[in-house]
């Protein structure tokens, strides 16, 4: 037998335990552990059921990622499965941790299943383009309906314990120690027969969706509009559609063959880069994973305002205490009060129980004096985007931070050399980018500074994960990754106004598209005004140093700032973020037309596509080729997780290559042709198009 599986006797029950730490994924040899185990438990006359537990940290959390993309070798895990299900002896699953996708799934094959009360169950594949492959479509409906199993499977969703055995997943509640509990469990239902509880023999709780055959055109309806363009929640409804109207065996061959479908399809291999991609950012070639950091257990935040609050709600939820230092009580308390307030809006969503606002509101104290940094072992800086205000914070932080604190700087766009420079210990400044709103954005670009020191970057990067964001390590220059890619993408995107588009057209075709948002909605949202400052400030420095559209700043001077002026690129009514095409908005970019002398054109969506997102990918090549990001799939997740790009495009990386870099290239080429300098190809973009090469084929730059 595999030592990822044992088998041994505990009274009169068979305990199977899977030992593949770290999360007991299904690789072959658990595969392999499993049927040996159960051959076993089978023989073993002294024992009258069965039990499959989990060692370590959890029950089976799904499949072998190492396995992706490979045929999986044998026993495949559906025979697994049924050797559980047909099993004579009762078989029962004892869950804690996680049972998630082929770990539910071998859950759904035993007879029984018992879990701890903190323990979670769900069928996440739908999340990597994929559908649960080992009969999940078909028994999980079985189990609890066709509706809550829906709900489920095209969510990809967890449920809790308490909420699994409201279901129905779970049959009972182990409160103490989980294996004795499961053995109890397995000694009460030893007699019992087992042919009725396989679930695959199972059909009441499908009565309900046989006798309403409109649940799955309006469950499809629903799941389109949420799905923005992603195949595999549909295709998920599609199997626990032949769940509910064929015979198990054919529904499982349907899952089967939906799932082959899937596993070879372009979104599901951008959802699994992006799923790898997350993790790879991590890796940094110069900082090995066994660099020292520096211990991060007190904080303190420079600046109550939109972004300040958000992030020190971060260290607040991570438990870490932090102190927001701000220049005037006044705007302290504004700052503070809003912190209460988003946490108060979560309690009132459920999300987070009185007790626990509380603790973290206990974590965050305000202060006015500077001094008050001098114990924090991180002080994150996010007052006004100002070289000169940040350069006198920063010579003074250096005078009062104790030695060895990191200095970090929310700023956007400034350079964080200069800022260091203020300082006599550039080694320990770094940028930490968050996005807003912060306490909810997922993203944080680490932006490396010429002198920045190895443990502070590595410091930086867990800090990150501490706060339970995506960390992706940047270099410096303008906009760093993120934002110099967007200014890029809504320059080309206010040219096609002038062209003879119009916002709203602009903005569906993103959002068809797959984009979370349009791209005039985006700088509502955030608004119009930030960047104006930046262009009006730039403007003076730089005269005519960057074509773009004046649309923009038009905009601007009317006032309309976007969604808090309750008008921007589009109307917003009172209260309300739902944006208004606004015949104004209209007749000024006719105007702008007109005065330019262009004759405007019918743009076709697809062209507003590749005009826009092309953007993104010429300046991400030039960024990868400077180095200031160190490999595609960076740029992939700084997307995906900080502007809303579609992750089953898998990024605007990851976007070209499927597309092919050759094509690419070429619509690249005729942009320049016809519309400017700024579209000059990314010699990196020109070399591996050549090459007949991928952005993913590059290895990560050494920075
Ligand atoms: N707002 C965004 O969407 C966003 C996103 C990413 C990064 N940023 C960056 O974050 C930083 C902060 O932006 P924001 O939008 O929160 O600005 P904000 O204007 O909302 O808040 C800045 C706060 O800093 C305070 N402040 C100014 N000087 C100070 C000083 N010397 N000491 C203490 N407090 C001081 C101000 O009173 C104000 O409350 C900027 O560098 C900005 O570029 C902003």
């Amino acid at each position: 037998m595999s030592q990822a599986v044992r088998y041994e006797r505990r009274g009169s029950a068979g305990v199977i335990t899977v030992d593949n730490p770290p999360v007991n994924a299904l690789s072959q040899a658990v595969r392999q552990g499993l049927m040996d185990a159960l051959a076993q438990g089978r023989g073993d006359s002294a024992a009258t059921a069965l039990i499959v537990i989990g060692a370590g940290r959890t029950f089976i959390a799904g499949a072998d990622i190492k396995e992706f993309g490979r045929p999986l070798a044998p026993p495949d895990l559906n025979a697994v499965i049924g050797g559980l299900e047909s099993s004579a002896k009762p078989t029962i699953a004892a869950i804690h941790g996680t049972a998630l996708g082929g770990g539910l799934e071998v859950a759904l094959g035993c007879h029984y299943r018992v879990a701890v009360p903190s323990a979670q169950v769900g069928l996440p594949e739908v999340k990597l383009g994929l559908l649960p492959g080992a009969g999940g479509t078909q028994r999980l409906p079985r189990l609890i309906g066709a509706k809550p199993a829906l709900d489920m499977i095209t969510s990809g969703d967890f449920v809790r314990a308490a909420q699994a055995k409201t279901l129905g997943i779970i049959d009972e509640l182990v409160a103490g120690d989980l294996l004795e509990g499961a053995i109890r469990f397995a000694e009460s239902v030893a007699t019992r027969g087992t042919a009725e509880r396989r679930i695959r023999d199972r059909d009441d709780k499908l009565a309900d969706a046989r006798g309403s055959p409109a649940l799955f055109a309006e469950y499809r309806s629903a799941v389109r509009k949420r799905a923005r363009g992603q195949e595999s929640p549909l295709r998920c409804i599609d199997a626990v559609e032949a769940a509910v109207n064929l015979p198990f065996d054919q529904g499982l061959k349907r899952e089967r063959d939906i799932f082959e479908e899937l596993v070879t399809s372009t979104q599901a291999r951008a959802l699994i880069h992006a799923f790898f991609a997350e993790r790879e950012a991590m890796n940094i070639p110069d900082v090995p994973a066994t660099t020292p950091t520096r211990p991060i257990k007190s904080a303190a935040v420079i600046g109550a305002g939109t972004m300040g609050g958000g992030i020190a709600m971060n260290f607040a939820s991570a438990g870490i205490p932090v102190t927001v230092v701000e220049t005037a009580q006044d705007a302290l308390e504004r700052g503070l009060g809003v912190v209460r307030n988003n946490y108060a809006g979560t309690v009132a969503k459920g999300r987070l129980d009185q007790g626990a606002m509380d603790e973290r509101m206990a974590l965050i104290k305000g202060a006015l004096d500077l001094a008050a940094v001098k114990d924090a072992d991180v002080v994150v800086e996010a007052v006004f985007e100002e070289m000169a205000i940040k350069k006198e914070l920063f010579a003074k932080l250096d005078k009062l931070a104790k030695p060895g604190a990191v200095l970090a700087t929310n700023t956007s766009s400034l350079d964080i050399d200069a800022i260091a420079a203020e300082t006599k210990r550039p080694q320990d400044v770094i940028g930490t980018h968050f996005f807003s709103p912060a306490n909810v954005m997922r993203l944080v670009e680490v932006v490396r500074g010429a002198q920045t020191a190895k443990d502070v970057v590595a410091t930086a990067m867990r800090l990150g994960k501490t706060l339970g964001k995506v960390p992706v390590l940047v270099g410096v220059c303008d906009g760093f990754v993120g934002n110099r890619m967007i200014f890029q993408y809504t320059r080309e995107a206010e040219f096609l106004l002038e062209e003879g588009a119009l916002p709203w057209q602009v903005d569906k075709a993103l959002t068809d598209w797959g984009m979370a948002m349009g791209v005039f909605a985006m700088g509502d949202m955030a608004g119009n005004d930030v960047g104006w400052r930046i262009r009006k400030q730039q403007a003076a420095s730089r005269p005519n140093d960057r074509r773009y559209s004046h649309l923009a700043d038009q905009v601007c001077e009317m006032g309309r700032y976007g969604q808090k002026a309750n008008a921007g690129w589009y109307r917003y009514d009172k209260g309300s973020r739902t944006p208004l095409p606004d015949p104004e908005i209209e007749k000024l970019i006719l105007a702008e037309s007109k005065r330019l002398g262009v004759t405007r054109q019918t743009i076709a969506d697809d062209e507003i596509v590749k005009r826009t997102i092309y953007a993104l990918v010429n300046e991400g090549a030039k960024l990868l080729e400077e180095g200031i990001a160190l490999r595609s799939s960076d740029i992939d997740i700084i997307y995906i997780t900080g502007y809303g790009f579609p992750a089953w495009r898998g990024g605007p990386m990851f976007y070209a290559d499927t597309v092919g870099l050759d094509r690419v290239l070429a619509d690249v080429q005729r942009f320049h042709r016809t519309h400017g300098y700024f579209w000059r190809p990314a010699p990196l973009l020109e070399k591996l198009a050549r090459e007949g090469k991928r952005f993913s084929h590059l290895g990560a730059r050494q920075s």
